[in-house]
């Protein structure tokens, strides 16, 4: 693509104007998309944008400024951090547990002001991140420190400039001008979906794991390489400043709008409330809703909203007296470690799991928690008779955060990866690059079972009635051994076993028929290849068409599908060799099983190698028309969110697939754009 402008070397002054320009546009569209979510361009508008900005700093380096986006993307690694002394220390807050404290709480502020006059406050969820404050001067972004002991932080500023919801420039708010100097406190974070991302692809490099999205965002800036902390999606929302006196605002309230004129993300689940009981009234919706959220929270910080009042009551010596932070209850519980299974998976991958004495998390009893893989353990020293400190975080599976030392008695016994399977007795086996631990018989009884789960499953085959407890009976009372009987089925056999009749057996029958045509990409997804999912399978079909084609490849011809990489290239060698897997898709065709037609090969397709969803009403098409456009030019349609979306197409009244869409930096399309896509 052309510049929109070209510079001979030498014309300066053009240079500097559009470059002031360039960041101007790039700044107002950052903050539509990030901070509004309401973008005003499409992303490859904002592409080129940068693209120009990027091209005209490297002709004219002398014209870069702090403030250019271009300065998001992190310098130069550190040796270390400087410490920064603040004049207005970052004050902690007392804590409440419950609706009595936040009472007693309103109690002392009457007692300390001689007045039961009723009190306003904003009440604000306390996200579980790291306390920050930005200093911006003449409206740049200067100096950016973390809390630290509150007087004393670290100079973090290239880390924050990397958060995309931090202004490097303040927006002029409507009310006053931008103050010459404005030190803005608040909360810099890590989103779940971030948090359990950046786990997975810890856990695949063998990397600690870190305990909660707290750590893990304060790991994120307290690296010394500003480029690894720009490749954590860290958000940052903005709830005070050092000293509001010299800025127009009289109340909390106000100073929240004026910081989000100014270009700050603000926490829209925040309250202002004319009572204590509509201050409770927030926290038990909070508390509601938190598991909803897509950060964490951990409670409520309740304020007084009249700056006025805030300053009459004053601060004690750590904390503010206008101020508590009400908390949830805990979301993590000590208990004791009694026993360590070792799960088998679908391709042999031992996981273990901790046996726990049931203790309540946050509202649930948790009896189990994931321990990941043996180096996990052993990084956590964890002993069976442990007491253990366990842990629930959102929607994420509880896990054993680390043994209590001190309650140990000497009783307790380490805990070793059994030498053979747990199920089927075969040697296991670790590969010296890996972190998973696999039992490698593909006869192994619990493989074989959990692969027949999968090839039934969603996921797989998508056969309706035979979910896990169906299967685990078939394999039972020994009327499915592998795949291919589940095709050798008989609505007799079936009618007589427990629990079933001969209406629900024929259900079962008609779910296999309606199977048996099937397509490629299905029937690769459900067979359970190592590292093929289904888009691996997608691409499979794409490129290869006809099972035909498959069984006569090589691993270099599967290294040369788009988005196949050496090892899932070598997983497809391995099976397409073997002997037994040949057999069992020859035996499947035998019993009826087709491969619909239609799979063509794809490569070179314009929209080969996308995912798209759709959210909301379109105009132009129905759903389905599009979804058929959008393959028909060999792109692919998913039916559910997923960080493997790579274009969501949003038409009217859009659902919760755009604020995900997001979240996760996925490409939005309007309609238009959409359509431009297609015909272009
Ligand atoms: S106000 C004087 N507001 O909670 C006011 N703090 O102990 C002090 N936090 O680590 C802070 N969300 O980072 C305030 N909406 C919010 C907050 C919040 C989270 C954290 C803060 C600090 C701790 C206070």
């Amino acid at each position: 693509m052309l510049p929109l402008f070209e510079f001979a070397a030498g014309q300066h002054e053009p240079a500097r104007k559009r470059l002031a320009e360039l960041r101007e546009q790039l700044s107002y569209h950052a903050y539509r998309y990030y901070v509004l979510d309401d973008p005003l361009i499409a992303d490859v508008e904002y592409d080129r944008l940068f693209q120009e900005l990027l091209r005209l700093e490297e002709q004219y380096p002398e014209f870069v400024t702090p403030d250019s986006p271009s300065q998001r993307v992190g310098g130069a690694p550190l040796a270390a951090f400087a410490s920064v002394t603040r004049k207005i220390p970052m004050l902690s807050l007392e804590n409440a547990f419950g609706d009595q404290d936040l009472r007693d709480f309103e109690e002392r502020l009457h007692r300390f002001l001689h007045s039961n006059e009723p009190i306003a406050y904003v009440a604000e969820p306390k996200l579980d991140g790291l306390a920050v404050e930005l200093v911006y001067e003449e409206g740049i972004f200067t100096l950016g420190t973390t809390r630290g002991d509150g007087v004393t932080g670290e100079e973090i500023t290239a880390n924050l400039k990397t958060i995309a919801t931090v202004p490097l420039r303040l927006r002029a708010p409507k009310k006053g001008k931008i103050p010459a100097r404005l030190a803005v406190r608040g909360e810099a974070y890590l989103s779940l979906t971030g948090f359990k991302e950046l786990n997975a692809q810890r856990a695949r490099n063998n990397e600690p794991l870190f305990a909660n999205p707290r750590n893990a965002a304060a790991g994120s800036l307290r690296q010394l390489d500003p480029k690894i902390t720009a490749r954590r999606p860290l958000a940052f929302f903005a709830y005070g400043v050092d000293d509001p006196a010299p800025l127009p605002c009289q109340s909390q309230h106000e100073l929240l709008h004026y910081l989000a004129a100014c270009g700050f993300a603000t926490n829209p689940h925040t309250a202002r409330c004319r009572s204590l009981d509509a201050v409770i009234a927030h926290f038990h919706h909070l508390a509601a809703i938190r598991h909803d959220l897509p950060y964490e929270i951990d409670g409520m910080v309740v304020k007084v909203d009249d700056f006025a009042v805030q300053k009459r009551l004053g601060t004690k010596a750590r904390s503010p007296r206008w101020a508590i932070a009400a908390k949830f209850p805990a979301s993590q519980a000590t208990t004791r470690l009694v026993d360590v299974e070792f799960g088998v998976g679908r391709t042999g991958a031992i996981t273990p799991v901790a046996i726990l004495d049931p203790v309540e998390i946050g509202g649930v009893m948790v009896g189990r928690a994931t321990l990941h893989n043996e180096d996990e353990m052993q990084r956590k020293d964890l002993r069976l008779g442990d007491t253990v400190l366990v842990q629930r975080a959102g929607d994420v599976i509880p896990e054993v955060v680390k043994p209590v030392i001190e309650h140990r008695t000497g009783s307790e016994t380490v805990i070793r990866m059994p030498a053979t399977c747990p199920e089927c007795g075969e040697r296991l086996v670790r590969p010296a690059e890996e972190a998973v631990t696999r039992c490698p018989n593909p006869a192994c009884p619990a493989q074989r079972l959990r692969s027949l789960i999968h090839f039934a499953s969603k996921a797989g085959m998508d056969i309706e009635g035979l979910g896990k407890k169906v299967m685990e009976q078939l394999v039972q009372e020994g009327l499915v051994r592998d795949i291919p009987d589940i095709f050798r089925l008989k609505a007799d056999d079936l009618a007589k076993l427990a629990g079933w009749g001969e209406k629900s057996a024929a259900n079962a029958m008609a779910a296999i028929a309606s199977r048996k045509e099937t397509s490629l990409a299905k029937l690769l997804a459900a067979i359970g290849i190592r590292h093929v999912g289904e888009i691996t399978a997608q691409l499979l079909e794409e490129h290869f068409g006809t099972l035909e084609a498959l069984l006569h490849a090589t691993e270099a011809d599967f290294l040369e599908v788009t988005g196949i990489g050496p090892q899932v290239a070598a997983s497809l060698a391995d099976f397409f060799s073997d002997d037994s897997a040949r057999q069992m898709l020859a035996t499947l065709q035998e019993l009826g099983l087709t491969i619909a037609a239609g799979a063509r090969p794809r490569e070179g397709l314009p929209l080969a190698g996308t995912l798209f969803l759709f959210t909301g009403a379109l105009h132009r098409f129905s759903r389905s028309e599009a979804k058929e456009r959008v393959k028909g030019l060999g792109g692919q349609v998913a039916s559910g969110m997923s960080g493997k979306v790579t274009h969501l197409v949003c038409g009217d009244k859009p659902g919760s697939k755009l604020a995900r869409a997001r979240e996760l930096g996925i490409r939005i399309l309007s309609e238009e754009e959409f359509v431009e896509l297609l015909d272009g």
